[in-house]
């Protein structure tokens, strides 16, 4: 059951009986509120963090009028770390995914909002919408739309993480926006408490690629948009990562023992430690078992016309230069970091070999890495 968690209002249910922000813009007020429940420890100091700091710039380009001076303290430092460390999502997007390194969450938060920028394009905001960002994680797609619109936006922001609708909610009250936004905790499958045509924009940012029923999501944006409303959403395609791993099972299956490297074993069993790697375990895998074809698909069957998809290939040097980000960070966030893997599936010798051939490898920037992400955007159709 989806759970209103903040609202300008009356007051409603908590998710998981916490302390709850308080529904109003005052940003002081509601600094000391969430403070008082949230202590955040960054990995892997607190001196690396400032996720925060990202989204106050994003909000100050934007020139809201409302947003006012900002606070002068980073209040990353105070929300708490062990919630967020238990929780696979929140622990993901906050801490594995750069891997603690300033420089790298900085190549990433770029990337980032390069995709967010695209969703806000295809959005076509406007004064005085209502809209959802589902999947909201910290906020990028939900407070780079208040930045582009201003105070009249309405943003609901909704995820099945607990935490990180914890972490939003902190960031709304530094940014000032807390007004504009309501948070609910729940899946995109069933976007339960949501009115049948409330919102006039539904957006998602790397989201459906964990949801099992992505045919759900699609009816349930549907039911949820007025008429004439749309969808703009960025999906990241893994399947050609998954494709790479089951032929690598193959190849190395076909003949065990044969002339295959040492390296290329382990190589097989990384790749296999984080991506489906049978023809298996892709059709079971969320990430893996749709194609952006799939989304049209899912789409059209929903009921949206006007449907538009762009798939976006970018083959490039990686951007982590460094053996520590590359142990440390994880690709998406049902995989394991490469130092788990080696941890716990790779005996002395062969972490030697991996470490050995790959390390050169990285620092040397001859990793490639691939980026597909379908950009999709639909309209509900006006009666
Ligand atoms: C990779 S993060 C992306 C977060 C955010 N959209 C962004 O652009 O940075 C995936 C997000 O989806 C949320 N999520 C996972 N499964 C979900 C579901 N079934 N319904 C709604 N949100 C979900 C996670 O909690 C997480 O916040």
């Amino acid at each position: 059951m989806m759970e209103p968690r903040t609202s300008s209002g009356n007051p409603l249910p908590l998710g998981r009986g916490r302390e709850h922000a308080p529904r109003n813009s005052s940003r002081l007020a509601g600094r000391s509120a969430v403070r008082r429940g949230w202590r955040y420890r960054w990995l892997p100091s607190a001196g690396n963090a400032p996720a925060a700091d990202d989204r106050r710039g994003d909000v100050r380009r934007g020139g809201m009028e409302n947003v006012g001076p900002m606070p002068s303290t980073p209040t990353t430092a105070d929300a708490k770390g062990s919630e967020i460390e238990a929780d696979r999502w929140a622990n993901w997007l906050l801490n594995v995914r750069h891997a603690g390194d300033p420089s790298y969450r900085h190549a990433a938060r770029a990337m980032a909002e390069l995709i967010r920028d695209r969703v806000l394009d295809g959005a076509r905001l406007g004064a005085g919408m209502a809209v959802a960002d589902v999947g909201s994680g910290d906020g990028l797609i939900a407070f780079g739309a208040i930045a582009r619109v201003g105070p009249t936006l309405r943003v609901h922001l909704i995820d099945v993480s607990g935490p990180l609708l914890s972490y939003a909610e902190q960031l709304a009250n530094e940014l000032g926006v807390a007004s504009q936004c309501t948070f609910f905790e729940g899946g995109a499958e069933k976007l339960s408490g949501m009115d049948d045509g409330r919102f006039d924009v539904v957006m998602t940012r790397a989201v459906l690629a964990y949801v099992a029923n992505k045919a759900a999501a699609l009816r349930e944006f549907h039911r949820v948009l007025k008429p004439g409303g749309r969808i703009s959403i960025a999906e990241p395609i893994f399947r050609d990562q998954a494709i790479e791993a089951v032929a690598l099972t193959r190849t190395l299956g076909a003949a065990p023992g044969e002339g295959k490297s040492d390296f290329l074993r382990l190589l097989q069993r990384w790749k296999a430690a984080q991506f489906p790697s049978t023809e298996e375990e892709m059709r079971l895998s969320p990430i893996a078992n749709y194609s952006e074809r799939d989304l049209i698909r899912f789409a059209h069957e929903a009921g949206f016309v006007d449907i538009h998809l762009e798939l976006h290939v970018d083959v490039r040097p990686s951007s982590v230069t460094t053996w520590e980000v590359f142990l440390g960070a994880s690709p998406h966030p049902l995989a394991p970091t490469l130092r788990t893997i080696l941890a716990q599936q790779f005996s002395e010798q062969e972490r030697a070999l991996f470490e050995e051939t790959m390390r050169p490898l990285v620092e040397s920037r001859k990793v490639l890495e691939t980026d597909a992400i379908a950009y999709l955007t639909a309209v509900r159709p006006a009666p």
